[in-house]
């Protein structure tokens, strides 16, 4: 069968509409519905797609323990009540993530983003010049701005999504640093699907795009997550040109596009409407603020990073759906505040809520988009929402904050169309497969209880035979269970809460694209899993329908 082939049937485009957006306390209410849409800069015509088979090799990767996904912020938000600032939340706000290989340059490119918009001053740069020579590891100095932890600027590896906000003249952005390392894929899911857009950083460096992509690196996983987790724009930025191997060469550049641009039609992206190419260097923030001068890269005629991304659409956001907001962290500051994205409907001071899957009601006392204090805000915002009535220890990481009326679900078992594209060596997908999902902020171990129907790929239509266990590549419906409640919905009602990705522990990456198609709450039986260390598989996953 062709995966690639079901891939693109698949596609997992977010439909979302209406446009959300933050509102400052002393904005007039009508302001709630401005738009400030950007014309979109025209990709470039790309190489035609030369069909290429796309395995994700980890044959070496040992097992390893799914590590806690978590977020940090980089410059820890201040409680600002009226602050001057409040202009800036009646710009258009996208949340775009860094993704790509270890080492490519992802929190160099964060860091000179942060430091070219003004975030960051001179004396800043020059200390943490100095803390990374003393730690011997001089050119990570850019890549401090984001990675804040002791662990992360010791080794030179983010760990934790690293998490700033940077605007231009027309967009706020929240930047979402994830890490590359494969040990922290889930961290990276995490992040991706916070986002609306990826960037996804390659580095030109002779041998470092090779391993990233070829020899079964994250580049490929990241895009092939990225896809399902429904970040539907891509930015490919290709780093480290200024690199003495590199040296702005058009031939590394093509060579790299040429290569990438089948991956990711595979991959599920129109390449022409929803990739732009471009190359730039994070680390002297070359083509970044502003195009790169004639004299360094002479064949460049296309547009610097901060113009691609103030060309980037906002997607459509429904700010008057039901309310949904995933938990991604939570803390304890003059009440219990927790962390999030809006995924559908709006909030306000004031609003009485639920914390589901626990059926915590609560109040909102305050909500903060980036550094300010906001009235009200809207789909797409990433907020801080300080609740009364719950206790943050009773809040897990994976919990809903959502409207009373049409509160989201909460489900143990549900059953989801999978497509299957690569599984563990010699294994087969049957009932009792174990694995752990990740929807929304919610990580949670799985089971397959029973495979109820196999879908021919070419018609889509369910064949006839009694399914007991498919292979690579087939498309299947089946039954899953969970241990806990966790909260979901049906793809088409809400994709980012609809979709999710299945990770089991191997050599091998697994992607399955799943599409849920019923869940239910009543579940009573009690699966009992094996404590396993997770890390490689992956499958990903979207819901379509709901039955409570
Ligand atoms: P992980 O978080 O571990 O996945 O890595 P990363 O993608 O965030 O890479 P990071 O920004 O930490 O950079 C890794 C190394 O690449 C550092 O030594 C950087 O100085 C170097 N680097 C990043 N960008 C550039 C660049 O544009 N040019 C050159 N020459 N080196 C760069
Ligand atoms: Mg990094």
């Amino acid at each position: 069968m062709d995966i690639e082939a079901e891939i693109r049937a698949l596609q997992l485009d977010s439909a979302e509409d209406g446009t959300g957006m933050a509102i400052p306390v002393d904005a007039k209410p009508e302001e709630v519905e401005m738009t400030d849409k950007v014309e979109e800069v025209e990709m470039p015509d790309k190489v035609e797609e030369e069909g290429t088979k796309d395995e994700v090799d980890t044959k070496s990767q040992p097992a390893q323990d799914e590590p806690k996904v978590k977020d940090k912020e980089v410059a820890p938000l201040e409680d600002a009540e009226g602050t001057d600032e409040m202009e800036s939340q009646k710009k258009r706000h996208l949340n775009v993530v860094f993704i790509g290989h270890v080492d490519a340059g992802k929190s160099t490119t964060g860091g000179q983003i942060l430091f070219l918009s003004g975030q960051v001053d001179d004396r800043t740069i020059q200390k943490y010049e100095k803390e990374a020579k003393d730690k011997s590891r001089e050119s990570w100095y850019m890549a401090y701005i984001m990675d804040t932890n002791e662990e992360e600027r010791v080794k030179g590896k983010t760990v934790e999504v690293g998490r700033a906000h940077f605007e231009t003249e027309t967009t706020r952005f929240t930047i979402l640093d994830a890490p590359g390392h494969k040990s922290y894929v889930p961290n990276m899911i995490s992040g991706a699907s916070q986002a609306d857009v990826g960037v996804l950083v390659i580095s030109a460096r002779k041998g470092e795009f090779e391993t990233g992509y070829e020899r079964g690196g994250q580049t490929r996983e990241h895009v092939q997550l990225a896809k399902t987790l429904g970040v539907t724009k891509l930015l490919v930025v290709v780093n480290k040109m200024d690199d003495h191997t590199v040296n702005w060469s058009k031939e590394r550049y093509d060579e790299i596009e040429s290569k990438m641009i089948p991956f990711l039609r595979s991959s599920g992206y129109n390449v022409k409407k929803d990739v732009l190419f471009l190359p730039i260097s994070g680390l002297v923030g070359a083509n970044m603020k502003t195009r790169v001068d004639k004299s360094t890269c002479p064949w460049w005629n296309g547009p610097c990073l901060f113009e691609a991304l103030d060309s980037i659409e906002v997607p459509l956001r429904d700010p008057k759906g039901p309310f949904r907001m995933p938990i991604i962290d939570k803390f304890k500051d003059m009440g219990t505040v927790v962390m999030g994205k809006v995924e559908s409907g709006s909030i306000c001071e004031g609003d009485s809520l639920l914390v589901m899957p626990n059926k915590a009601q609560v109040k909102v006392i305050a909500v903060y988009c980036d550094e300010n204090k906001v009235r009200r805000a809207g789909p797409g915002e990433n907020l801080r929402v300080r609740l009364s009535g719950i206790e943050e220890e009773d809040i897990m990481e994976g919990f809903v904050l959502t409207s009373v009326v049409k509160a989201i679900p909460a489900v143990t078992e549900f059953t989801a169309q999978l497509q299957i594209l690569e599984l563990l060596e010699n294994a087969i997908f049957t009932a009792g497969y174990k694995a752990v999902l990740h929807i929304h902020s919610v990580v949670e171990e799985c089971e397959i209880v029973e495979l109820l129907q196999q879908i021919d790929p070419k018609t889509r239509k369910p064949m006839k035979k009694k399914v007991l266990f498919v292979k690579n590549g087939a498309v299947v419906v089946c039954r899953v269970q969970v241990n806990s409640l966790i909260c979901i919905e049906k793809f088409s009602d809400f994709p980012q809460l609809g979709r999710f990705t299945l990770r089991t522990e191997g050599k091998t990456v697994a992607i399955l694209f799943v599409e849920v198609s019923k869940l239910s709450c009543a579940f009573s039986c009690c699966v009992t899993f094996q404590k396993r260390s997770l890390a490689d598989c992956c499958f990903s996953c979207c819901i379509t329908d709901l039955l409570i």
